[in-house]
């Protein structure tokens, strides 16, 4: 008998996730930390790497590396869950409070895997969009989150691609009147001024979910994690693969802990070099630039943004055209670099321009 392959139809209709990365000598596309962590980090992972027993299986709750960083944090580990990236405890809040009929709530442009995973769970996906220079609807917002069909709203703060953040009162506000949970994906939080933390205790409804692959430097080893109540802490962590967390994973975070002063002097400088190319950026003729508190800078060129983002790419260097995102056509987001990859570009930028 011939076999039939079904495929969800939610599936089917979901296009896979794609980055354009054509090769570059200056990469300033995905939002990473442009340093390589210390001499010191790799000694010490190597002599960590030395010692492994791979041949046995890791820790069930990552509890050795969930510890220390809940200390650092100041909650209690149970209300922490540690993910291979934050874009898995994404799907895993997603896969939990989600059906279809359901509702998700998110504000565009932002992030797109929210809109993708709400689609794969079967949900309804309501997007609103930003007002004015990007600033985040609130009162749209707090309506549709008091709606009792919104079971879960997904804001990105600060968000990506535009650097809008949201303050503690507005968080406040609307997990006030939210029926459902109200996710904040702090992703690039170590860039701003923002700490939704002290949030948690209050408000049983809050989700954050935070990465290790940008201020920290670790995109590479795919490490981030969730807070919220312990109660619900432990409904996502039945959505998540037991034995999820590596050994080497979970050591290396451990040893990256020990690097925090340096990562937050990196943090300094980047967050100083993003007012520096801001103030470049703003003075361009033939860009506007748009304010951020993440470690990246939305821009909108007059002439078309795909022919700005070609005649970069010859020059060998990579930014992100962000012009299909909705609501955002001709736009490109450029990630902060060293100081001498952010001349380059300035000073590139400055040539095509004049030269048109
Ligand atoms: C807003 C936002 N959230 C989450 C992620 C994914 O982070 P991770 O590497 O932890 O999966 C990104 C990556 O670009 C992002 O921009």
């Amino acid at each position: 008998m011939k076999s039939r392959i079904e495929v969800r139809q939610a599936v089917k209709d979901l296009s896979v996730y794609s980055v354009n990365q054509p090769d570059c000598l200056v990469k300033l596309n995905q939002n990473e930390n442009p340093y390589r962590l210390p001499e010191a980090f790799q000694r010490d992972m190597a002599e960590a790497c030395s010692r492994m027993e791979w041949n046995r299986y890791p820790e069930i709750d990552g509890r050795s590396f969930r510890e220390p960083l809940s200390r650092g944090l100041g909650v209690d580990p149970d209300t922490l869950i540690l993910g291979n990236g934050s874009n898995e405890l994404l799907m895993a809040v997603m896969t939990t409070l989600l059906e279809p009929g359901q509702r998700l709530l998110v504000v565009e442009p932002t992030f797109a895997l929210y809109r993708h995973l709400g689609k794969l769970t079967g949900a309804d996906v309501l997007v609103l969009p930003f007002e004015g220079m990007f600033e985040f609807p609130e009162e749209m917002l707090a309506q549709a989150l008091a709606d009792p069909r919104t079971n879960l709203g997904v804001l990105c703060s600060p968000n990506n691609p535009t650097g809008s953040v949201l303050s503690l009162e507005q968080v406040q506000r609307l997990l006030k009147v939210a029926r459902g949970a109200l996710l904040i994906d702090e992703a690039y939080v170590d860039f701003s001024s923002q700490d939704l933390v002290p949030l948690l205790k209050e408000y049983p409804n809050l989700i954050l979910t935070r990465t290790f692959s940008k201020a920290w430097a670790f995109a590479g080893i795919r490490l981030g994690y969730a807070l919220s109540s312990p109660d619900l802490a432990k409904e996502i962590t039945k959505a998540l693969l037991p034995f999820r967390m590596s050994r080497l994973t979970l050591e290396a975070g451990k040893i990256l802990l020990k690097y925090e002063a340096w990562l937050r002097d990196r943090v300094g400088e980047m967050v100083k070099e993003r007012e520096r190319l801001f103030d470049s950026l703003d003075e361009m003729e033939g860009i506007t630039a748009y304010p951020s508190q993440a470690n990246f800078i939305l821009i909108r060129p007059e002439r078309e943004a795909q022919w700005l983002f070609n005649k970069l790419v010859k020059k060998s260097i990579l930014i992100r055209d962000v012009s299909a995102y909705p609501f955002l056509d001709n736009h490109l987001r450029i990630t902060i670099g060293t100081p001498e990859e952010n001349n380059l570009l300035v000073k590139t930028l400055k040539s095509i321009l004049g030269d048109q």
